[in-house]
């Protein structure tokens, strides 16, 4: 039987009752917002993902440079890329690519004094491990394009002037080769980026109103509400973007389909920064903006798409034997994901400087969160390669 007291206070009870819930329905939700926030930073921090490697190619196609740092700028990283081999055809100067000539593989670089004005580049032609056959040439990283004549070239239909190198050099490479090659250096130019959803549109009337001399905050407007930025980015001999970014865990998983015993070589797929500590493979996918210390935003624009330089054994420069030799077609099983190129396995993806950032020293063992992930997939759009 309740007693007097307890009946009462049951009456109590149920009177303030609405009132609990009001006051819970109002300061729990912000409380948990406040928490949350206050929490966010720390969460950030302990699920971070790092740079794991970081890449330079000063010749493109040439075994890469594995460095500490690297200085980044809008058009890659500084010394990546900005020298070409060129085929020469009875058509004409072609560029090479391992796809095309695997032997590229066994030209190992070496660069020695990244940051000076006279650092040097070192190319040591392996032989395909014929070791009396073995030799190196010494090249400027960065010529006197004073001393250079220029030249015109189209890089995946993309075209720029570029600095043909002394012809002591490609004499060295001919030899190395077999046949007759050419080695250019890009200079001050740089080529277009041809993705079709990165190109600067015709301004509407509202973007040439916003764009008009008007306050800096006008433009944040104009940006914020999705009006393109004004300038197109631009690109040394790198195929089709400034940085190329993967995950150390889609990596593992590659190395997963290969027999045992087997990990997959990172630097077959080229990339220019690998990050670790992903949770899941292929969560690259949809990451639409890296930040690098909290503070250097990466720009995921778009994926790249393979061929079968994945399958080039780098001992022998030869295309692979066995199934090391088939992970292109392991890639296609479930790696064809981009509608833009249908055929191709998709593996890392093609990235940006955030616009308006300057040159930024990037390091191994930087801090990278995923600031933006992308509602879909992107869409492969570089009109002519796929
Ligand atoms: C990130 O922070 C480290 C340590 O302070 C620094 O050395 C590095 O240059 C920074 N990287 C970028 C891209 O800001």
């Amino acid at each position: 039987m309740p007693s007097e007291w307890d009946k009462e206070r049951k009456f109590e009870i149920e009177k303030v009752h609405p009132m609990y819930l009001i006051t819970a329905l109002c300061v729990v939700p912000f409380g948990v917002y406040f928490l949350l926030n206050f929490l966010s930073p720390l969460i950030h921090r302990l699920t971070a993902m790092t740079i794991s490697e970081i890449y330079v190619y000063p010749i493109k196609s040439l075994r890469g440079v594995k460095v500490k740092e690297a200085l980044g700028t809008a058009h890659g990283f500084k010394h990546d890329r900005t020298f070409m081999l060129l085929r020469i055809t009875p058509e004409g100067p072609v560029p090479m690519a391992v796809s095309k000539q695997p032997e590229m593989t066994q030209f190992l670089q070496e660069i020695h004094g990244y940051n000076d004005a006279d650092g040097s580049l070192r190319v040591t032609f392996r032989a395909f491990g014929n070791a009396e056959a073995e030799k190196s040439l010494t090249i400027p990283l960065t010529p006197d394009p004073s001393s250079l004549e220029a030249t015109e070239i189209t890089l995946h239909s993309s075209a720029t002037r570029a600095l043909q190198m002394p012809q002591s050099y490609n004499d060295w490479f001919t030899s190395c080769f077999g046949y007759a090659v050419q080695l250019i250096y890009i200079g001050a130019h740089t080529r277009a980026v041809l993705f079709d959803d990165m190109q600067p549109r015709e301004p509407s009337p509202l973007t040439r109103f916003l764009r008009a001399p008007l306050p800096f905050t006008t433009r944040s407007i104009a940006s914020a509400i999705g009006l393109r930025p004004t300038s197109p980015q631009r690109i040394a001999f790198a195929d089709c973007a400034p940085f190329l970014v993967v995950s150390q865990t889609s990596v593992d998983d590659v190395s997963s389909r290969l027999p045992a015993g087997h990990a997959m070589d990172v630097t077959k797929f080229r990339p220019n920064i690998v990050v670790q500590g992903a949770l899941d493979a292929y969560q690259e996918d949809y990451w639409g903006v890296l930040s690098i210390n909290n503070s250097l935003d990466v720009v995921l624009a778009h994926n790249c798409v393979r061929c079968a330089s994945v399958n080039v054994d780098y001992e022998t420069g030869r295309p692979g034997k066995g199934e090391l030799g088939d992970v292109l077609k392991k890639l296609q099983e479930d790696r064809r994901i981009d509608v833009g190129a249908r055929w191709s396995p998709v593996f890392g993806r093609y990235s940006f400087w955030g616009v308006g950032r300057g040159d930024e020293v990037v390091r191994v063992g930087d801090r990278v969160n995923v600031k933006k992930v992308n509602d879909g997939l992107s869409i492969f759009s570089w009109p002519g390669l796929s």
